[in-house]
């Protein structure tokens, strides 16, 4: 089988970490495998590791794993055949010609088979197999799923790496190559690699196999770690024809770590964009912002001091191309992403690095060792560091973070995640009460050529627990009824579930159950969530499932047009608008796709032409199954990260309009979706844009209300539809030039009040002072025009004019002028503001001849004035 994306649809799993990932469904036996035994080569992602990479001589965040499986095939005994044969076998009998006696197994615990089986069947001495623990040997993917104790097998690279002892005492000199995991059982919820329930035997046992190929390609090429294989060393290389120290063979000084750091990540990075991944700050996301930005920042400490992504990324694809296509054929892509974000990267490291050391240097000055929680956030916010970036800086510095303050000042930003995620709701439900009925093979959907179905009740749920019967009032919680076949559309693929009714037949008649949510289990189960009305349903009763026709019909408008706004916006915007989500229900839709930067209006006028153009066409909607190759070779759209089984649905749309794999239920006719009014066009995360829209009558629905509106506005401005615009421009217009020229009036009136302050002005010794408070809501721009004018008019005598006013929002200003004179016989107005400000608890300052400032307490207006009075008195 060939690699499966690194993304698979499982929300518990950021990425791919092994090869049996892309097999769970038939482990678990919600699928029967089409063949007993397989063999694979899995990109597989593993970032929990990522300090320790270039550290260790064997760590990558981006590995490949071979691995071979059986699906209730051969079990323990086969696959430590394959395995040994595999490893020792000579080269020219297509093995790797391993010495057999650097080989070494680790069991779990009470695995007394396995250790036989390596005695037998590969002659291991017994002190070279070592019993080890859970947490080492008794694998699962981390989350719920199938698990089984495993068997490891090492390889002794030599006292030179380290202490004799096996895997239990050293793992670099004893290096894991090859992991068997005997998979039978199934666990749920755990805490860590060796606390989780096992929550039973799985109904066949497997064989779950994994190898490094980075660690035996190590091993054969004789290399001393992971990071100088053929694959990852010219990444180093081309980074040192750059840099400013060279890469030193053999050692470990942290040059060396930065090296290979970039060597690992730039493939993962790659890898990851390949399949669909965008920067961003959440999730995936995530990750790999933090890949590019830990590449970028190891790069200039090694003196680089160009971009270097670009060369990065060049030197990745023509090194793993040939084994992964998809780095060739989307290559601009994946280069034009990583380039952008090491672009952002590099605009913000410059400040937000200064701001650091700042940050750091005055942390130490206080004499503590912890950077507060707000500058790592200001960091995060202002400069796009992402927290792990900032702790390993204070860690280089010898300071530690304040994480708990930082994750409290991004609580507000994750909530809205949180939110949102929570609204998705296929819950992660128990299977395991489910599990009689999904071993009984799928529902039987028969919606696509029926509204109404007879169908027999298989399984009744109240909150997950079966139950033989549930009645009207008898039961709080969720009800769901399991049925054999159904016409009900469970939600999926963007498409919200059908409404409608179930009723009893025969006997149990009286019995009527609305429908308000249909979801599948285990994806091939569907469960109908009701609210019984009437009477009771008996598991093992005939009954009648019905949709509502009302409700279908605008679901098939929704999800047909759906397609039909996908397939405008890729003519409108080209082929990079890629589907990243959708939703629809009767009467609405949205449609998420990547996009740099907001649409135009234009081009969301296009779109929405294009689209109704579309409609009016006509189109037939033709539906029909393919095998997958074939119809993705047809140019049909699937999502990325999505996977599909071998035979596909295909929706064709108008020919070459709208071809997508999609097992939503559509109109027959184009024309049968009615008008689409896109509402708006929104940001939904980096480079994620969203538009929404309605359809059939809500959207005529929609356009009538607006032109209720316009009606309306029309008649308030007493002129025609038509005119309304010009209409609001010129009230517009006319309410600037009234605002103008209130401007002017407020002027006169405060020339005015000048006027009448100089006059005013007392003689306090041989000074002319005019010492006012003015009239309230004067701002700081009044008082200072206010205080020239004054100055003015006071003459050549020693003159002085001080001004506070109480300003908006409990603000103090106030401005303090003297002349000439009054500077020479010793007056200076910036020693009067200080004066000031003490009274009213401001601060300000300025020259000699003019200073200004802000108070906060109005009350000490007088004492202030007062005090400039004795100040003068004095001089
Ligand atoms: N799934 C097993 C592992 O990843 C082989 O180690």
């Amino acid at each position: 089988m060939p690699s499966a994306s690194v993304i698979l649809d499982d929300p518990n799993l950021l990425f791919v970490n092994a090869g049996m990932v892309q097999f769970v469904p038939f482990f678990l036996g919600q699928r029967t495998p089409p063949y007993d035994r397989a063999t694979s080569v899995q990109k597989c992602i593993r970032t929990p590791d990522i300090d320790e990479v270039g550290i260790t001589t064997r760590h990558n965040t981006f590995f490949q794993m071979a691995g071979n499986f059986s699906f209730g095939d051969y079990f323990k005994r086969g696959a430590i055949e394959l395995a040994w044969g595999l490893l020792t076998n000579a080269v020219s009998e297509g093995g790797y010609g391993f010495d057999p006696e650097k080989l070494w197994a680790t069991v779990y615990l009470d695995d007394d088979e396995a250790i036989e089986l390596w005695q037998e069947v590969a002659g291991l001495p017994l002190e070279r197999i070592q019993r080890r623990g859970m947490a080492d040997n008794y694998w699962s993917m981390g989350i719920p799923g199938p698990c089984g104790p495993c068997s490891e097998i090492y390889y002794d690279r030599g006292p030179e790496y380290g202490v004799d002892g096996g895997p239990e005492a050293n793992e670099d000199r004893y290096i894991e190559i090859w992991n068997l995991v005997f998979m039978q059982n199934e666990r749920g919820e755990g805490t860590s690699k060796d606390n989780f329930e096992i929550l039973g035997p799985l109904p066949r046992r497997n064989i779950d196999t994994g190898m490094g190929v980075e660690r035996i390609a190590c091993l054969l090429q004789g290399v001393d770690n992971v990071y100088e294989t053929d694959l990852v060393r010219p990444v180093i290389d081309k980074v040192a024809e750059y840099a400013r120290v060279p890469y030193g063979n053999h050692s470990s000084t942290a040059s060396d770590v930065r090296y290979r750091i970039i060597g690992d990540h730039s493939r993962t990075a790659a890898i990851i964009i390949g399949d669909g991944v965008t920067p961003g700050n959440e999730g995936r996301g995530y990750v790999l912002r933090r890949l590019l930005r830990r590449i970028i920042r190891a790069a200039k400490l090694l003196g680089v001091e160009q971009p270097i992504m670009s060369e990065l990324m060049v030197t990745v694809r023509d090194e793993m191309g040939p084994s992964y296509p998809e780095l060739v054929t989307d290559f601009d892509r994946i280069h034009r992403i990583a380039v952008a974000e090491e672009t952002a990267f590099n605009r913000t490291l410059a400040a937000g690095s200064r701001l650091f050391e700042d940050a750091a240097e005055s942390t130490r000055a206080a004499g503590k060792s912890t950077l507060s929680g707000s500058d790592a956030f200001t960091l995060h916010d202002t400069y796009g560091f992402p927290i792990d970036l900032t702790l390993e800086m204070a860690a280089e510095a010898g300071l530690s973070v304040d994480e708990e303050g930082f994750r409290g000042l991004m609580a507000e930003q994750r909530q809205r995640a949180k939110a949102d995620a929570a609204s998705r709701k296929q819950a992660h439900t128990d299977l395991s009460a489910y599990r009689d009925l999904v071993d009984g093979g799928p529902t039987e959907f028969t919606g696509f050529n029926e509204l109404s179905s007879q169908a027999t009740i298989l399984g009744i749920f109240v909150d997950g627990v079966r139950v033989p019967v549930v009645s009207h009032g008898g039961a709080e919680g969720t009800v769901e009824l399991i049925l054999d076949r159904t016409p009900f559309y469970a939600e999926s693929g963007g498409q919200i579930a059908d409404e409608g009714a179930i009723s009893g037949t025969g006997s149990s008649a009286t019995a009527h159950a609305s429908v308000t949510d249909v979801q599948k289990i285990a994806k091939t189960l569907w469960a109908h969530r009701v609210r019984v009305e009437s009477g009771e349903f008996v598991e093992g009763d005939m009954v009648t499932a019905a949709v509502d026709p009302q409700w279908r019909r605008g679901a098939t408008q929704g999800h047909s047009g759906t397609h039909m706004v996908h397939a405008a916006l890729r003519q409108v915007l080209g082929p990079n608008a890629v589907q990243a989500g959708s939703l629809n229900r009767p009467g609405y839709l949205r449609f998420d796709f990547n996009y740099q930067g907001a649409l135009s209006d234009e081009q969301r006028a296009q779109v929405e032409e294009v689209t109704n153009e579309a409609v009016q066409a006509d189109f037939e909607v033709h539906t029909f199954n393919e095998k997958l190759e074939k119809a993705k070779a047809m140019g049909a759209m699937a999502m990325f990260g999505e996977s599909y089984p071998d035979e596909v649905r295909v929706v064709e749309i108008g020919g070459p309009f709208s071809l997508e794999l999609c097992g939503g239920t559509h109109v027959h006719n184009s024309a049968q979706i009615g008008p689409v009014t896109i509402l708006g066009e929104s940001s939904v995360g980096s480079g994620v844009r969203r538009v929404e829209a309605y359809v059939g009558l809500d959207s005529f629905r929609h356009l009538a209300k607006e032109r209720a509106l316009m009606a309306g506005l029309a008649t308030s401005l007493k002129v025609p539809s038509e005119e309304v615009p010009a209409r609001v421009a010129t009230l517009v217009e006319k309410l600037k030039t009234a605002e103008k020229e209130l401007d002017k009036i407020r002027l006169a009136s405060a020339k005015a009040a000048g006027a009448n302050a100089a006059a005013g002005a007392e003689q306090v010794g041989k000074v002319r002072l005019v010492a006012q408070r003015m009239s309230a809501g004067m701002t700081a721009g009044d008082l200072r025009s206010l205080v020239g004018d004054i100055r003015g008019k006071l003459g050549s005598e020693p003159g002085v004019v001080v001004l506070i006013s109480e300003g908006d929002e409990g603000s103090v200003p106030y401005v303090a002028a003297t002349n000439r004179a009054a500077q020479d016989a010793g007056l200076n107005a910036n020693e009067l503001i200080k004066q000031i400000s003490s009274a009213v608890d401001g601060r300000g300052g300025g020259k000699a001849d003019l200073a200004q400032g802000s108070g906060r307490d109005a009350a000490g207006i007088d004492r202030a004035l007062a005090a400039v009075r004795a100040e003068i008195a004095r001089s």
